[in-house]
C-alpha cells in the first residue's frame, strides 16, 4: 500500500455518500436560480494566465502565489487554471458580444483551484457557484443578489449566516483615499507588520482587514473611506441599504471588508457563519463597473457573487440534512444455463419502463445471489431461474414485507412490478 498514489494535497474525492447530498445540493442551486431568471454559463477550467492577472490584480495574494500557472510547451504560452469565474464569465461576455441585445443575468459552478496552505474549508481545488449580472447600472441588482442569497440559506435550511455590507467608491474616490490611507500607515509604519509594510504602497487598503491586533489598532484610527465618497456612490450604497431593509434582510455595515481581488468598486459584500471556524466566509461579492474595460470590451457595469460549495455543504451536514438514497426497485437473481441473457435483456426492459434495477454480476450461487439482494436495499428480488426461463417467467420475491412470492409472466412485468411496490 505504501506506494499507492494518493489525490493532490488540498484535494478532495467527494465519495458517494456525499455526492449524492452534493447532487441534491446542485439541484435546489439550478432552481433558485432559475427562479430570479438567472442563466447558466459553461467556461473553460483553462484560460490564458493574463485574463486574471488583468482581472483579479497583479498584486493580490491569488495572482501572486495562489494560481496553478504552467507553460503549455506545445505552444509556448502561459496557462492557469481558474482560480475563480467571474474573470472568465466576463471574458466569454466580451468575445460572444452578450450584451448586445441588452444585460444579462448569468450563472456557473464548478471546480476553482489556488494554492492555497489548506485547513478546515480551504482547498486547493474548491468548488463554487456563483451569479454575475451583467450591463446593470442601478443598485436593484446588487440588492437582488443579495437577497436570493438569503431566500437560499434559508431554503436550505441553514440558520446563523450573517451579511457584511461596504461601499469601496469609484477608482477616483479611492484614488484620493488611498493617498490619505498611505499617509496614515506610514506615520504609523512602526506598529505594522511585515506584511502590512509589504502591501503599504502596493494595495494599501488590504492592511485594512489585516488579522493582527497591532496592525488592527493601526487602522481602528485610519481615514473614513465614506467621507470620500460622491453623490452618486452614496446614493448607489443608500439605495441598496433601503432595497435591503424593505426585503428585511439584515446588514452589518463593515468598513473594513475590501475584498481580495482587486476589480470591485462601489458594492462589496460577504455573508459569514460563525460555526465554520477560521474559514466562515461563505459568499463574497459585489460590484466590478470597470472590468468589461480593463479586459478590453466596450465598458459595461457587472456585479456577482460566489459561494463555497464545501463550506455549504459542511454547514449542511452540521445541520443534520441528509438525502435519502434512491435504493433499486429490484435486484436481478440468475441461475442456471440461458438465465444470464434472458435477466440482461430483462433488465433492460424494466429500466427503460423507469425502474431502478441491478444485475447480478459477478457469479456465486442461489443463496449468496440472495444476500446481494437483501444488502443491495431493493424491495423485490426478481429471480430468473431455469424453470422461469422455460415458462418465460419470473419469479417476484417481497424483500421488505412478508407477502408471499408469486411467479409472474415476462410480458408485463414492468406493469406488475409498478403496481406491486404502489402496493407496499
Ligand atoms: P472569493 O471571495 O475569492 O470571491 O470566493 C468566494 C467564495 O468561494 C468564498 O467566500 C469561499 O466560500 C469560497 N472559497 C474561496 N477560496 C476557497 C478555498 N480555497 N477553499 C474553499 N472555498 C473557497 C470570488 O471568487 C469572486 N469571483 C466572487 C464574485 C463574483 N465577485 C463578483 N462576482
Amino acid at each position: 500500500m505504501s506506494d499507492a498514489i494518493q489525490a493532490v494535497r488540498g484535494m478532495n474525492d467527494v465519495l458517494p455518500d456525499e455526492a449524492e447530498l452534493w447532487l441534491w445540493f446542485e439541484g435546489v442551486v439550478a432552481d433558485w436560480f432559475a427562479r430570479y431568471g438567472y442563466r447558466q454559463v459553461r467556461t473553460p477550467l483553462l484560460e490564458h494566465t493574463g485574463l486574471f492577472r488583468r482581472a483579479i490584480g497583479a498584486v493580490t495574494d491569488i495572482v501572486e502565489k495562489e494560481m496553478y500557472t504552467f507553460t503549455d510547451a506545445l505552444n509556448d504560452e502561459s496557462l492557469t487554471l481558474r482560480p475563480e469565474a467571474t474573470a472568465s464569465t466576463v471574458r466569454a461576455a466580451i468575445e460572444h458580444s452578450l450584451l448586445y441585445d441588452g444585460p444579462k443575468r448569468l450563472w456557473y459552478q464548478g471546480p476553482m483551484y489556488r494554492h492555497e496552505r489548506p485547513q478546515k474549508g480551504r482547498y486547493r481545488e474548491f468548488h463554487q457557484f456563483g451569479a454575475e449580472a451583467l450591463g446593470f447600472d442601478g443598485p436593484e441588482v446588487d440588492a437582488e443578489l443579495i437577497v436570493m442569497c438569503a431566500a437560499l440559506w434559508k431554503e436550505l435550511g441553514l440558520e446563523g449566516i450573517r451579511l457584511e455590507l461596504n461601499t469601496i467608491g469609484s477608482p477616483q474616490e479611492r484614488a484620493a483615499y488611498r493617498a490619505d490611507l498611505v499617509r496614515h500607515f506610514e506615520a504609523n509604519e512602526a506598529k505594522l507588520d511585515a506584511d502590512a509594510r509589504r502591501r503599504l504602497h502596493s494595495n494599501p487598503m488590504r492592511v485594512l482587514d489585516s488579522k493582527n491586533p497591532a496592525v488592527q489598532e493601526v487602522a481602528a484610527t485610519a481615514p473614513d473611506l465614506m467621507k470620500y465618497l460622491g453623490e452618486a456612490s452614496l446614493a448607489h450604497f443608500l439605495g441598496l441599504q433601503r432595497l435591503l431593509k424593505a426585503a428585511a434582510v439584515p446588514f452589518t455595515l463593515n468598513p473594513r471588508l475590501v475584498r481580495g481581488l482587486d476589480y470591485y468598486n462601489f458594492t462589496v459584500f460577504e455573508w459569514i457563519s460563525d460555526r465554520l471556524g477560521a474559514q466562515g466566509t461563505v459568499c463574497g461579492g459585489g460590484r466590478y463597473d470597470g472590468l468589461f474595460a480593463q479586459l478590453g470590451g466596450k465598458p459595461a457595469s457587472g456585479v456577482g457573487f460566489a459561494a463555497g460549495v464545501e463550506r455549504l455543504v459542511a454547514l449542511l451536514r452540521d445541520a443534520g440534512r441528509s438525502v435519502p438514497r434512491r435504493l433499486p426497485d429490484a435486484y436481478l437473481v440468475h441461475q442456471g444455463e440461458g438465465t444470464l441473457d434472458y435477466a440482461f435483456a430483462l433488465g433492460e426492459e424494466l429500466r427503460a419502463a423507469g425502474h431502478a434495477v441491478v444485475l447480478h454480476a459477478g457469479g456465486g450461487g442461489f443463496k449468496a445471489q440472495m444476500k446481494k439482494a437483501d444488502a443491495s436495499g431493493a424491495r423485490v428480488a426478481l429471480i430468473v431461474g431455469e424453470d422461469e426461463l422455460g415458462a418465460g417467467a419470473v419469479t417476484l420475491k417481497p424483500l421488505r414485507d412478508a407477502r408471499p412470492q408469486a411467479r409472474v409472466a415476462r410480458a408485463g412485468l414492468a406493469r406488475q412490478l409498478k403496481d406491486f411496490l404502489k402496493e407496499s
